[in-house]
C-alpha cells in the first residue's frame, strides 16, 4: 500500500495537466539555437548515449519553466542537444511513466514539445522483457506492432496497431538497412503496454504470449501513438534487458534490466548512429 504522502502526491500529479508548449519550446530554443528535426528518448540504462555528441548542451526539465521532473532511478531528468555525424539531434534523458502516477497529459508532454521544436523523425527506446526463448538479454528489437495491455478502459483482449502513421514501411526499413550498416544485428516483434510499476506475473506473461506479443514493457505506446498523430516519423526500439516472468526460472530485478543495458550501450548507441544518418539522407 502506498503511504499517505505518496498517495497524495499521485493525486497531484494527475490534476497536473495543462501545458504551454510553445513557451517552453521559446525557451529552449533562445537558450539552445537548436534547428534539427530529429530527437531520441532514451529508456532506462541507456542515458549515456549523450556522451556521443559533439558540442553538447544540457538543458535540465527543471529549468524549462513548468516542465514536471522525473523519479526513476537511471532517468537524470534532462534534454541534451549537440551534433551526431554532423546531424543535429536532441536527446530527453528521463520520461514519464504512467505507473508514477502522472496523467497521459504528462507522459506524452515531450513528443508534444519536440512536435513545437520541429522534430520530424523521433527513435524512442526502452528496456523490455523479453516473452521469447529466442531473444536473449542484449538483443535489440525493432517494434512493428504494439498493443495498449494496461486494460485502463476495458477488459477486453488488446489490439495490436501495426500501421501508418505509428508504423510505416519506410521507417521501419531505414532502421533495417542501419542495421545492416552497422553490423549491429536487431531482431522484431510487438511490444505489449503494461502498466506497472511492478514487473508482471508468469501467468500474466502467459497471456501476453498467448496474444503473441514478444516483448514487454511500461512505457512508449503513448508516445507512439502521440508522435504518429502529430505527423512525425518514430520508431521504437526495445532493449531486451530480461527474460520476461516465467520465461525462465532467473529472478526478474532492476538491477539486471540496468546491467544488461548497460552491457549493450555501445551496440545500441551504434546503431542509433545509423538511423540518424539514414533518416538524414531523406530531406
Ligand atoms: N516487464 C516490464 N517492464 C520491463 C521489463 C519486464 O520484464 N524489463 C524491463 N522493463
Amino acid at each position: 500500500m502506498p503511504d499517505a504522502a505518496s498517495w497524495q502526491s499521485k493525486q497531484q500529479r494527475r490534476m497536473m495537466t495543462k501545458f504551454d508548449v510553445k513557451r517552453m519550446a521559446n525557451d529552449i530554443i533562445t537558450r539552445t539555437g537548436f534547428k534539427g528535426n530529429t530527437a531520441i528518448v532514451l529508456g532506462s540504462g541507456l542515458g549515456d548515449f549523450a556522451e556521443n555528441f559533439d558540442n553538447p548542451t544540457v538543458v535540465p526539465y527543471a529549468s524549462v519553466n513548468g516542465y514536471p521532473k522525473p523519479t526513476v532511478e537511471g532517468h537524470a531528468g534532462e534534454f541534451v542537444f549537440g551534433d551526431l555525424n554532423g546531424i543535429p539531434v536532441m536527446v530527453a534523458k528521463g520520461r514519464f511513466h504512467y505507473y508514477e502516477g502522472y496523467p497521459l497529459s504528462v507522459v506524452t508532454l515531450p513528443i508534444h514539445l519536440f512536435s513545437e521544436l520541429g522534430i520530424k523523425y523521433l527513435i524512442i527506446t526502452n528496456a523490455a522483457g523479453s516473452m521469447k526463448k529466442e531473444f536473449p538479454p542484449g538483443d535489440l528489437m525493432l517494434i512493428t506492432r504494439h498493443m495498449d495491455c494496461t486494460f485502463r478502459e476495458k477488459m477486453a483482449d488488446p489490439k495490436w496497431i501495426d500501421r501508418p502513421p505509428y508504423y510505416q514501411p519506410e521507417v521501419l526499413q531505414a532502421v533495417r538497412n542501419a542495421s545492416e550498416k552497422s553490423g549491429v544485428k536487431i531482431v522484431e516483434g510487438g511490444y505489449c503496454w503494461t502498466q506497472g510499476p511492478a514487473y508482471e506475473t508468469p501467468d500474466e506473461i502467459h497471456y501476453y504470449l498467448s496474444i503473441k506479443g514478444t516483448a514487454v514493457g511500461m512505457s512508449t505506446v503513448p508516445e507512439i501513438e502521440t508522435a504518429g498523430d502529430t505527423g512525425i516519423h518514430v520508431v521504437g526500439i526495445s532493449c531486451l534487458t530480461n527474460y520476461a516472468a516465467g520465461i525462465t526460472d532467473q529472478p526478474l530485478t532492476h538491477h539486471e534490466v540496468m546491467e544488461t543495458a548497460d552491457r549493450v550501450k555501445s551496440d545500441f548507441a551504434e546503431l542509433i548512429k545509423e538511423i540518424i544518418t539514414q533518416f538524414g539522407a531523406w530531406k
